[in-house]
């Protein structure tokens, strides 16, 4: 028996993974197939399956094979999902309002899910291992290797991130961002940001920005446009999750950053950095 059984879900083929292809298909009215086709009884499975872009079908497609994988007797299921969807809400702030996270959590454990592997999770704000909902989560950071790939496009950077939550990936310094409360007339649940603050010099330096991820860009922009009228020359944008939401890379480099670096937890035309690269020196692939 091998130590482990990684099996590979279609939306994850461009990560170029050895292991065996799940089948996974939507139905004509827009429902969900999955198989798993061979015996996994007994087995280490190791699932691999991105639940973004489509978030909400990633994630029922993801329960439909951990259900089958509990049925057919796996003795462990590990599920490498790179880009954790519902990650930011993992509290309620005002009261009513459903905490996302902690229901995917739930879910997914209900299933039968032993572990999920995933990648700068945002509310866990910290590599390592960890007990959510009932959940065994183990957060990689890719923070190294996006700094690493930056480093080579700058000169003694100072590596900062825009706002506290994503200070751990670049090794303490942030800026510091204020959002403000959901506009109640608006169906898009946004927040904007009401302030973004640096308590630091920068002038002719190269920084490097890091956060989790870019999705509207808004906190990168202003990261930018603060960092630039701060004086700052070459500005190297990274972030784990790229997922360039109102043509924000575009923006992003219209603001003055040189470079955008992304890891491939979501495909993009930035995507530079591997995640497999890094589940095989985590030994988990
Ligand atoms: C927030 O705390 C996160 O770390 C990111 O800064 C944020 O989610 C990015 O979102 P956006 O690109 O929409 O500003």
């Amino acid at each position: 028996m091998a130590e482990r059984l990684v099996l590979v879900s279609p939306n994850c083929f461009d990560l170029k993974l050895s292991g065996l292809d799940l089948e996974v298909k939507t139905f004509p009215d827009g429902e969900d197939y999955a198989r798993i086709p061979v015996s996994v009884e007994g087995e280490k499975v190791v699932v691999v399956h991105r639940c973004y872009p489509g978030q909400d079908q990633g994630l029922l497609q993801l329960f439909l094979i951990v259900s089958q994988l509990r049925e057919m007797k796996a003795k462990k299921i590990t599920c490498v999902v790179p880009y954790f969807p519902y990650a930011r809400q993992d509290k309620r702030v005002k009261e009513g309002e459903a905490v996302s996270a902690g229901v995917v959590c739930q879910l997914l454990k209900a299933c039968g899910c032993s572990e999920v592997v995933t990648f700068d999770c945002h509310f866990l704000k910290k590599e390592g291992k960890f007990k959510h909902e009932g959940l065994n989560i183990n957060n990689l950071s890719m923070a190294k290797e996006l700094i690493e790939k930056a480093k080579r496009e700058c000169t003694d950077p100072i590596i900062t991130s825009p706002d506290v939550g994503a200070s751990y990936m670049s090794g303490g310094k942030n800026m510091e961002k204020k959002r403000g409360d959901y506009n109640a007339s608006e169906k898009t649940a946004y927040r904007d940001i009401v302030e973004l603050n640096m308590h630091f010099d920068v002038s002719c330096r190269d920084v490097i920005l890091i956060d989790d991820m870019i999705s509207t860009g808004s906190t990168m922009i202003r990261a930018v446009e603060t960092l630039k009228k701060a004086g700052a020359s070459k500005i190297i944008c990274c972030a784990t999750h790229g997922l360039f939401l109102n043509n924000s890379l575009d923006k992003l480099l219209s603001a003055g950053a040189s470079k955008i670096i992304a890891s491939d937890s979501i495909s993009s035309s930035v995507s530079a950095v591997s995640t497999a690269e890094k589940l095989r020196a985590k030994g988990i692939l």
